[in-house]
């Protein structure tokens, strides 16, 4: 990681701080002054600062049940940051791993570790991420089988990836998708003519919503583990949905 980083999650410093003291030259790599924040470290180097050795704090891995009116991000935008309130702390080292827009509800997952979310985020890892879909007009026919044939959203050339639905009852369903496109759900919803009027996410891979909502908690071990172990069964880049 890069050595302000690797500064800040060993210490209580901002990143600003952090800067600060690198630039002034009292961070050591492997007993070398550096003076790039940028530089690049390894967890086995020896950093030290002012001759104190720095041992960076183990990675986080939360579960968040995000409330309606809440942005996914560190800043209060138009809406309140999801980590107002939340007694979380070090908020600043975090980010969401598949942002949820700011009027849907539901299973948030929050680390600081990168290539971990990066599991969750990119699409070719096909992890399932799964909406309860409030809709404003009955789902019709043939829609289950658009949506796993793949559907085209305006604006983009390449379609979806294979999508699963399931019907709760005409307004309400279930969808599985493995990607996170700018306001895939709610865009698929409007490519079959019909509107999205709640939208709540459930599941992510394993991890299933279990907590009130605006309530958080640590991943367990094998939560955590259950995104490193995904290798696709199937053999193939294209997960097997059919319409049901
Ligand atoms: N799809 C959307 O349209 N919105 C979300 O918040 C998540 C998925």
């Amino acid at each position: 990681m890069r050595l302000d980083k690797f500064v800040c999650k060993s210490t209580t410093l901002t990143r600003e701080l952090a800067r600060e003291q690198i630039q002034q030259g009292r961070i050591q790599v492997n007993g070398r002054v550096v003076l790039s924040e940028r530089a690049q470290v390894h967890e086995n180097n020896c950093i030290t600062w002012d001759g104190s050795v720095l041992t960076a704090r183990s990675f986080r891995y939360l579960l968040l049940h995000k409330p309606a009116g809440t942005v996914c991000s560190n800043v209060d935008e138009a809406y309140p940051s999801l980590f107002n309130g939340s007694g979380i702390d070090h908020t600043e080292e975090l980010h969401v791993a598949g942002r949820l827009d700011a009027d849907t509800t539901g299973l948030v997952l929050i680390t600081d570790d990168g290539r971990w979310s990066f599991e969750i985020i990119r699409p070719d890892r096909l992890c399932e991420k799964v909406y309860r879909v409030g809709l404003s007009r009955p789902i019709s026919e043939h829609v289950a089988e658009r949506f796993a044939a793949g559907i085209l959203l305006q604006g983009e050339a390449k379609p979806t990836q294979p999508a699963k639905l399931e019907v709760v009852n005409s307004r309400e369903v279930l969808l599985t998708i493995t990607e996170g496109r700018y306001h895939q759900v709610k865009r698929m919803f409007a490519a079959v003519g019909n509107r999205v009027r709640s939208l709540h996410r459930e599941q992510i891979g394993a991890v299933r919503l279990d907590i009130c909502e605006g309530q958080w908690r640590n991943l367990t071990p094998d939560e955590i583990q259950s995104f490193c172990d995904r290798s696709n069964g199937s053999g193939t880049d294209v997960p097997a949905f059919s319409a049901v």
